[in-house]
């Protein structure tokens, strides 16, 4: 992927950075981010949606790798950023991301997450259930504003796609359903509220889709449900955002779009489906999490112990495991990984690669084809750009990693490895269980 090559060594290099030398001068476990290949996705999409003429904004979906640095790209590139939690926005805020350009999600935003919000003067709002609605104008009443909000509606489309990241299906937990009006009485309470801007309406139909149905499905029921509010009401929406959810490609076999096959199948539902509802087509917004970082990330681990069970398996262990990415672990996904330190050597073994926890499940790939394994050997898993760093974890007590982006020769870090000093830094001991001298 990206500007990932082998060298005349052998050697990985991402970003024109010898992946050894990065071992080298950082140590493993490592994320690495190439930093040209994040912003290329991101001109993408913004290219697509200039081609389609239509007003828009791509919000890069936060929650995927939420880092300062990564703000600071998404705002050169001109993007808006979607945030899910108070700490999300806070990473964007202390980074300088403009307010206006930050969205805000969640199915359950507290009071506090609220009021941060509405003090930092976001863009927008993206009210998933009536309690928030509520809440969210009784709050802007008593800071005597007024907040832009979108509702999440559930267009009853069931995305091809893990069970746990599949949202568009009326039995969600989010947002409110079109199918059996919930959706049709949020417009009309969202109307009422005083403090409350009725922007439009969002939809997220899943993550890591191939298709583009499930999309134009989305958008045609969207428009349906925004047709039959302007008759029975005559309310018009302004946006509407179709969420995020665009595949990318881990392994042999998955079969993502380009990113402008998506753009365009949503914005020719638009012209197609939207036209003649109100004055004008609506503003278009996407939130791609997954699709703008995941292949640009690669984890570097050192391998360790290796186990031989004659006629059984070789177990390869590296240097981390399900604390830094806890995806095969949670929806057995599937990832592709190459020797780095010796990636033309042209024997071949089959081995397992196991996490270092303390846990059976801790297994990063099952039947990965390597050159021969011995331990020191670098071992590079790509696509780890999206839900690794961000998902990551200190189960058993481990260090989180270190992050780099590099770019072009030059490898920068972007959140330090965790020491020992952080991972007791939180602890306190009582004064009656403290060792008495
Ligand atoms: N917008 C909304 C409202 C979302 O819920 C999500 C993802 C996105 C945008 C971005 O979706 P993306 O473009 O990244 O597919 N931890 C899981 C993924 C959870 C996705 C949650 N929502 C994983 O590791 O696969």
């Amino acid at each position: 992927h990206g500007t990932s090559t082998i060298n005349n060594e052998g050697h990985l290099t991402i970003g024109g950075c010898d992946v050894t030398a990065l071992k080298a001068q950082f140590g493993t476990p490592l994320y690495i981010v190439d930093e040209a290949l994040v912003r290329e996705r991101c001109r993408q999409y913004m290219e697509a949606f200039r081609a389609s003429g239509l007003t828009f904004q791509v919000a890069y979906a936060s929650k995927a790798f939420c880092v300062m640095a990564m703000c600071r790209l998404a705002e050169e590139e001109g993007l808006s950023l979607d945030v899910v939690s108070d700490g999300e926005l806070f990473t964007a805020l202390q980074a300088g991301f403009p307010a206006q350009r930050i969205h805000f999600h969640g199915n359950n935003k507290t009071p506090d997450e609220i009021e941060m919000a509405i003090d930092a003067q976001i863009g927008c709002f993206v009210v998933d259930n009536f309690n928030e609605l509520q809440l969210l104008n009784a709050i802007a009443k008593e800071r005597g504003v007024r907040v832009n909000v979108l509702l999440r509606v559930t267009p009853g489309v069931e995305a091809h796609t893990h069970e746990y990241i599949s949202t568009g299906q009326t039995d969600s937990k989010f947002g409110f359903d079109i199918g059996n009006g919930t959706a049709a009485v949020a417009v009309q309470e969202a109307a009422n509220a005083d403090h409350i801007d009725l922007l439009g309406i969002h939809s997220h139909i899943g993550s890591q889709i191939f298709e583009v149905q499930g999309f134009q499905m989305a958008v045609e029921r969207v428009a349906q449900f925004a047709r039959s509010i302007k008759e029975q009401t005559g309310t018009t929406f302004k946006v509407v955002n179709l969420g995020g959810g665009f595949g990318i490609r881990y392994v042999d076999g998955d079969t993502p779009l380009a990113v402008s096959d998506y753009v365009k199948a949503i914005t020719d539902g638009v012209k197609q489906h939207f036209a003649g509802i109100g004055p004008t087509l609506p503003e278009i917004w996407v939130e791609p999490g997954r699709s703008i970082v995941g292949e640009a990330g690669t984890t570097l681990y050192t391998v360790g112990s290796v186990k031989e069970i004659p006629g059984v398996r070789k177990y390869v262990a590296v240097d981390g495991g399900m604390t830094d990415n806890p995806r095969p672990a949670l929806y057995e996904s599937r990832y592709e990984a190459v020797l780095a330190n010796r990636a033309n050597d042209a024997t071949e073994e089959v081995v397992s690669i196991a996490g270092k926890c303390c846990e059976s499940g801790d297994m990063l790939i099952w039947d990965l084809s390597l050159p021969k394994v011995k331990q020191d050997d670098l071992l590079a898993v790509s696509c780890t750009g999206a839900y690794n760093y961000a998902m990551a974890n200190n189960y058993n007590r481990i260090r989180r990693p270190a992050v780099l982006f590099v770019h072009e020769g030059q490898a920068d870090v972007v959140v330090e490895r965790e020491t020992h000093q952080d991972i007791v830094g939180k602890d306190v001991i009582p004064a009656r269980l403290q060792k008495k001298s």
